[in-house]
């Protein structure tokens, strides 16, 4: 069985062919990057329009690249509906209800969140559920309990910001560019990540919950100082950069390591499965590893090539569709978040 994935949640139009072995026949993700860069995030409208442009010749480069044939080879098309920017999540969905329509194959529907978390079963050579997933990316900040790959039980979140777009904010303050995580963690190797003592929001309380929006006023805060100062007066210097950015870096790993740590044990879990655009920081995957083999948990980190987003992950498709789940063409979109 093989399966045609398209993933166009945020700013990557992405397609890839999986087979149910989790082959990776061919993936392509085509990054707007450079689009958005001047907007310091990304921009709802203009990743739409990209999308429009790209979607059909990231389809065709996939194929090509398989060497398979669209209509003799590929079981099933399936495409991320949720959660995403409502224009973006359109052009993938119409693009897959369109290729299921015109080559009669069944069509099965993706949430992004939980094939997130799928990317760690790609490396992992086996089963790596039940466990207690965690997303960290560029929207969100989640952990979910799963009894299996199409069963999670949402745990608990962030209550304002996600840590990827803390990490691009603080990027934007500290005058790097777009996408925030990968600058600043470059600058933080060489930073004191004790300089500054910035707040780490619910870590000694019980509830698996994340707020990220008052770390990024204490950053604001470190560089202008209390007053309303504009942050572009403001000079800093290399090492002073670096130091707010290792501290800032630092504050995001206790939080999220010890919400993981706190899921793992709150759900009587022996695993947790960690993914999304955040996961590929090598302090917070370093941190996290230690924290779990000193409690004897085993922790599934996605591959860093499928931490942010891509096509291949939409491989939890083919469980969906071993399960008999699929859609009809009235399939819609849900931009919001469904906990469950
Ligand atoms: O999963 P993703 O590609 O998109 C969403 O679904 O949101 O995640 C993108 C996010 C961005 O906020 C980016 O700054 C962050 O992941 N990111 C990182 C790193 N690489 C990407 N954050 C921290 N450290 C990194 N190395
Ligand atoms: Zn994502």
């Amino acid at each position: 069985m093989k399966i045609l994935a398209i993933e166009t949640t945020c700013d990557e139009t992405a397609a890839a062919i999986i087979g149910d072995d989790l082959t990776i026949y061919a993936s392509v993700v085509a990054s707007q990057e450079a689009l958005h860069e001047q907007y310091n995030g990304v921009v709802p409208e203009i990743a739409a329009r990209a999308h429009v442009e790209r979607i059909l010749p990231v389809i065709q480069e996939t194929v090509q690249k398989s060497g398979l044939s669209l209509i003799d080879d590929i079981d099933a098309i399936a495409v991320a509906n949720t959660p995403g920017l409502a224009g973006s999540l359109l052009v993938g969905v119409t693009a897959a209800k369109s290729l299921a329509l015109c080559l009669q194959k069944p069509l099965v529907a993706i949430n992004h969140l939980h094939a997130h978390v799928y990317a760690c079963r790609l490396d992992a050579g086996r089963d790596v559920f039940p466990c207690v997933g965690m997303i960290v990316s560029g929207g969100h900040t989640h952990l979910y309990h799963y009894t299996d790959a199409l069963s999670p039980k949402y745990l608990g979140g962030t209550i304002d910001d996600a840590a990827g777009e803390a990490f691009d904010k603080v990027a934007s303050m500290l005058g790097l560019p777009y996408p925030g995580g990968p600058a600043v963690s470059k600058i933080a190797i060489n930073g004191d990540s004790a300089a500054h003592r910035y707040p780490r929001s619910f870590i000694r309380e019980d509830r698996l919950d994340f707020s990220f929006s008052g770390l990024k006023t204490a950053v604001r805060y470190s560089i202008t100082g209390p007053g309303n100062i504009a942050l572009d007066s403001v000079d800093l210097d290399d090492s002073q950069k670096a130091d707010i950015a290792a501290s800032f870096q630092q504050a995001v790993v206790d939080c999220l390591v010890a919400k993981a740590i706190q899921a793992v044990s709150k759900t009587a879990s022996n695993r947790i499965c960690v993914g999304g655009g955040v996961a590929a920081n090598r302090v917070f995957r370093k941190q996290l590893e230690q924290a779990c083999e000193e409690k004897g948990i085993e922790i599934f980190i996605a591959p860093l090539k499928y931490c942010t987003d891509n096509a291949v992950m939409g491989a939890i498709a083919l469980e969906k569709l071993k399960a008999g789940l699929v859609e009809d063409l009235s399939v819609d979109i849900l931009p919001g978040l469904v906990r469950a």
